[in-house]
């Protein structure tokens, strides 16, 4: 089958990271969650956000650093909590990565249209949006065809994934560098135009309905805004081609949350000072607050957009990578099929999976629309978070023995408030969210009984393996 190369540094980790963070969360979902819900208070979301994220972020590092292996919360489901959990959250896990490059290649392509009309070119819109609309709880019929943009940059970013991890790594960590340089310059050149009077209440008045500004909107938009940090989990599934796994990988996941978390609070600041909230109800806050600095930063505006498509094709990148790391980790173990875990002899990438991954993901991404992926993304990911922290309390106490090169502090408050926490994001969802979340795991039961039931793996399995 072959084995995955070892090539990556702490660096590179911290830049997938923040490859996997910085995306349509910033660039997209800020202006309209500040507009709708938080206004300035927004920055007070950013901060609930990033510290339940912490929280998991602990505990996906304690279990990093003892299983560097690449399946993640699928591996470490399997070592604390045996193969029929670990399929469950394998099978989840598809929502969180494969969706999520979906849905961000979907943001892309808005980003991409808007520039080349920027530029004169013109895409039509049947074959740049989404043949359905969703709008709570309801699809309509558009008259759209396909998404092509969006189709087009999975398989591109698929075709790199392809070629090499070194290659993957080296392109993510050129487009991570411009993505934030771009930022940097929007938090400088906006320092300079705050207007304080903007900031001024930090939380408005709610209106009498919940979650509609006041504490419950700050509420609300942390639960929204949470897919902004969705990401540095991902940094777990490149654990069997990093060179020092146990050290580097706690300090990849809480590196890049930390980093993402600081220019986040940033940009929250500048944007909701220099625009005043209600006219950020738009899809390209950024560019929005661009303006308002005045005509002489015209080019912001173009390098903002341009940072942006740079900052969602990371994302891209890095999610398709998790994803098929996690498919070679399920198939290494005999829930799926073998040739998931094939590893290109020249290449030493899982080929066949990629292709697989990035073919599906394509098609998702041409056919459906942005908000209903998002909320998917965000369940599959919650119940992802919950799990590793029941995980980290259950494995304390059924191998206190097991060495841990990276220990949660305050167990079991950490682990603890980290589940209920996700646990209670995920009450906030919508109930078709939940429906569908139950059809998709019927779904994963169904191929459970006709392909992994039979497969022979013990708990310890997953520590005793080479890796
Ligand atoms: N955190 C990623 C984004 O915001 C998923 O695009």
């Amino acid at each position: 089958m072959g084995q995955l190369k070892r090539v990556l540094g702490v660096w590179n980790l911290i830049s997938l990271g923040i490859g996997a963070i910085i995306g349509a969360g910033i660039f997209v979902l800020t202006g309209t969650t500040a507009a709708q819900y938080a206004g300035p208070g927004i920055v007070i979301s950013f901060i609930i956000a990033a510290f339940i994220c912490l929280l998991a972020g602990l505990c996906y590092a304690e279990f990093a650093s003892m299983i560097p292996k690449a399946g993640s919360a699928y591996t470490y489901a399997l070592g604390t909590m045996g193969k029929g959990m670990a399929w469950v959250i394998g099978w989840d896990l598809i929502l969180e990565y494969l969706f999520a490059a979906s849905t961000v290649a979907v943001g892309w392509s808005a980003y991409a249209t808007s520039l080349c009309r920027d530029i004169g070119i013109a895409i039509p819109d049947q074959w740049s949006h989404s043949p359905f609309a969703y709008h709570h709880g309801q699809f309509t019929i558009t008259g759209h065809f396909l998404n092509i943009p969006a189709m087009v940059i999975v398989g591109m970013i698929g075709g790199l994934l392809w070629l090499g991890i070194r290659e993957s790594a080296r392109a993510n960590a050129i487009v991570v560098a411009i993505k934030l340089m771009v930022i940097g310059l929007f938090i400088a050149f906006g320092m300079a135009h705050i207007n304080p009077a903007n900031l001024s209440p930090i939380i408005p008045a709610n209106t009498g309905e919940w979650g509609v500004f006041g504490w419950s909107g700050v509420i609300r938009a942390a639960g929204i805004i949470f897919f902004a940090y969705i990401g540095f989990d991902a940094v777990s599934t490149a654990a069997q081609e990093c060179k020092n796994p146990q050290r580097d990988l706690p300090i990849g996941i809480l590196g890049s949350l930390g980093i993402a978390t600081l220019l986040y609070i940033a940009v929250a600041v500048v944007l909701t000072g220099t625009v005043y909230y209600p006219h950020l109800n738009v899809p390209d806050p950024i560019a929005v607050a661009v303006n308002s600095f005045g005509p002489h930063l015209g080019w912001l505006k173009l390098a903002v957009k341009l940072g942006a498509l740079a900052g969602l094709s990371s994302v891209i990148l890095v999610m398709l990578m998790g994803q098929t790391r996690i498919f070679y980790a399920m198939a290494s173990d005999g829930f799926l099929p073998k040739f998931f875990c094939r590893i290109h002899p020249r290449l030493q990438t899982p080929s066949v999976a990629t292709i697989i991954t990035c073919s599906v993901a394509m098609v998702i991404a041409g056919i459906f629309p942005i908000q209903l992926l998002s909320e998917l993304v965000s369940i599959g990911t919650l119940l992802a978070f919950a799990i590793v922290c029941i995980g980290v309390l259950v494995l304390r106490r059924t191998r206190p023995d097991l060495p841990r090169p990276f220990k949660t502090p305050l167990v079991p408050l950490v682990p603890i408030l980290g589940a209920m926490a996700a646990i209670a994001q995920m009450m906030a969802l919508h109930v078709d969210t939940w429906i569908r979340l139950g059809v998709w795991m019927l779904l994963g039961a169904g191929v459970y009984w006709i392909y992994g039931r039979r497969v022979q793996l013990s708990r310890d399995d997953v520590f005793n393996h080479d890796t």
